[in-house]
């Protein structure tokens, strides 16, 4: 057979395809991966279509027995694929043809491959969402139970604004930080999959069809919410895989910062976290180099995943509305994206588990930048002092003690009346030091250790731990 004869879309011409077109043109390579989806909504099509009697019972039977068995074929490798064929749906189309006869020749009643490659893109987009949402929780798991570990409990570091040592706060406050961002793409991905559950199957190539198809029963059958009400849109909304790759690029901001952090944490100038052997990487010159390659590619893919989103944003903004040929590209954008992600998500997840913080380096770094300087003006405050007065108090404190090298915590009481005046008691180093500064934070979402523990609890219980 010459590749023409094999193209379901052949009839109205009359002169071969060029192979140069045939390659060009040809997403099999890629869009293979949409198989099983392809076959589940053709089956949901059949079943339809027997229902309302397009097709017979012995029709739908030879159709539905021959797609679980190409199912199976792709499943287990043996399916040769033939770019000849273009596509997805024509490799299966093809293949149920060679198989059934008359009857595969119905299947594509009521559908068109604009329809047809819509759901099968939102099918995909579906599992992917949970999924994703899946391996965030993981990374989110990790992260509270390094925050619970016994030996990092009662730990606690600068924290920083600007990167300049800032107020002390415990270990677990940073570690849940994370974990409320990526709680925020969990949510993103469960509103986006909200939009990307509504069936676009039955609007045809752009208009619809003259015949008298279900389209509510195969939305059904497939697990929708919805049914796409406008055939034009249903055909040329990529709206969903642009909102996914919006949801996975900032699952990639955010685990970009986290590293970046995390690479900062493992210099030897911070020494707070090692990055356990087993995801550190050599040097090929210098022996002596243990690098947070990982780490560093987690932030570098990031770059690849806004790219994607950019790719789908760009790809769609000049098209006509409705289906164009250039929709084809939108799949190794959104794959690429999702596939990134994943692997960042897994990595992320294993470094979390796996690191080990020193945390005396933490406390050590608490002592000599005056970190509880902030504490000792809110003292003050406690004692009835004005908030900006205070502030300057608290000052020409710090001055003083650095003139004569002593922590806060040190200087005797006498100096911090000097500048702070008589307010000023005994109890004051009960809230100096950094260990009790972060046992006296006492706002909501502060970063204090009891609060911290109050957390941990909370996302115990929300993560199922
Ligand atoms: N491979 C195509 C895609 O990914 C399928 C739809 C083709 N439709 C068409 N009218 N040529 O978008």
């Amino acid at each position: 057979m010459n590749s023409n004869d094999k193209k379901i879309w052949h009839g109205r011409l009359q002169q071969a395809t060029a192979r140069s077109v045939e390659h060009f043109v040809a997403s099999i390579s890629f869009d293979q991966r949409l198989a099983q989806y392809d076959i589940a909504g053709s089956r949901a099509h059949a079943r339809m279509l027997q229902e309302v009697d397009l097709l017979t019972e012995e029709e739908f039977a030879a159709i539905d027995r021959s797609l679980g068995q190409i199912a199976e074929e792709i499943a287990a490798g043996s399916f040769i694929f033939d770019e000849a064929l273009e596509d997805i749906h024509m490799n299966v189309e093809s293949a149920l043809i060679e198989r059934t006869g008359e009857a595969g020749k119905k299947l594509h009643t009521a559908r068109s491959r604009n329809d047809q490659v819509a759901l099968d893109l939102r099918l995909w987009a579906r599992d992917e969402a949970d999924a994703i949402a899946a391996l965030v929780r993981n990374v989110q798991t990790a992260l509270v139970e390094q925050a619970a570990k016994p030996e990092n409990v009662g730990a606690y570091l600068p924290a920083y604004t600007h990167l300049q040592p800032a107020q002390p706060v415990a270990l677990g406050h940073v570690l849940l930080g994370y974990v409320e961002q990526l709680a925020r793409d969990v949510e993103r991905l469960g509103d986006c999959r909200r939009r990307i559950n509504i069936l676009p199957l039955g609007a045809g190539a752009v208009a619809g069809t003259t015949l008298p198809i279900n389209r509510r029963r195969v939305a059904e059958l497939l697990g929708f919410d919805d049914v796409a009400r406008n055939s034009i849109d249903a055909t040329s909304d990529r709206d969903f895989a642009i909102e996914l790759a919006f949801c996975l690029s900032m699952i990639a901001q955010h685990l970009s910062r986290w590293a970046e952090d995390w690479i900062l944490w493992s210099t030897n100038e911070f020494r707070y976290f090692r990055v356990s052997d087993a995801y550190s990487t050599g040097s090929s010159m210098m022996p002596q180099k243990r690098n947070p390659d990982v780490l560093e590619l987690i932030r570098g893919k990031t770059a690849r995943v806004y790219g994607q989103l950019v790719t789908l944003l760009v790809l769609v903004k000049g098209q006509p509305h409705a289906y164009n040929r250039d929709m084809q590209e939108d799949k190794p954008a959104i794959f690429d994206a999702a596939d990134q992600v994943r692997g960042c998500l897994e990595l992320a997840a294993e470094i979390v588990a796996q690191g080990r913080f020193n945390v005396d380096e933490m406390r050590q770094r608490c002592k000599g930048g005056y970190l509880d300087a902030t504490a000792l003006a809110e003292y003050l405050v406690d004692r009835g002092e004005p908030f900006r007065s205070a502030h300057g108090m608290a000052g020409r404190i710090v001055a003083a003690c650095d003139e004569r090298g002593l922590e806060l915590s040190e200087a005797p009481i006498e100096l911090l009346r000097e500048f702070g005046g008589e307010r000023i008691g005994e109890d004051v180093f009960d809230r100096l030091g950094p260990e009790n500064v972060v046992k006296s934070y006492r706002s909501l979402g502060a970063g204090g250790s009891g609060l911290v523990a109050d957390e941990v609890k909370r996302w115990r219980q929300a993560l199922g731990m």
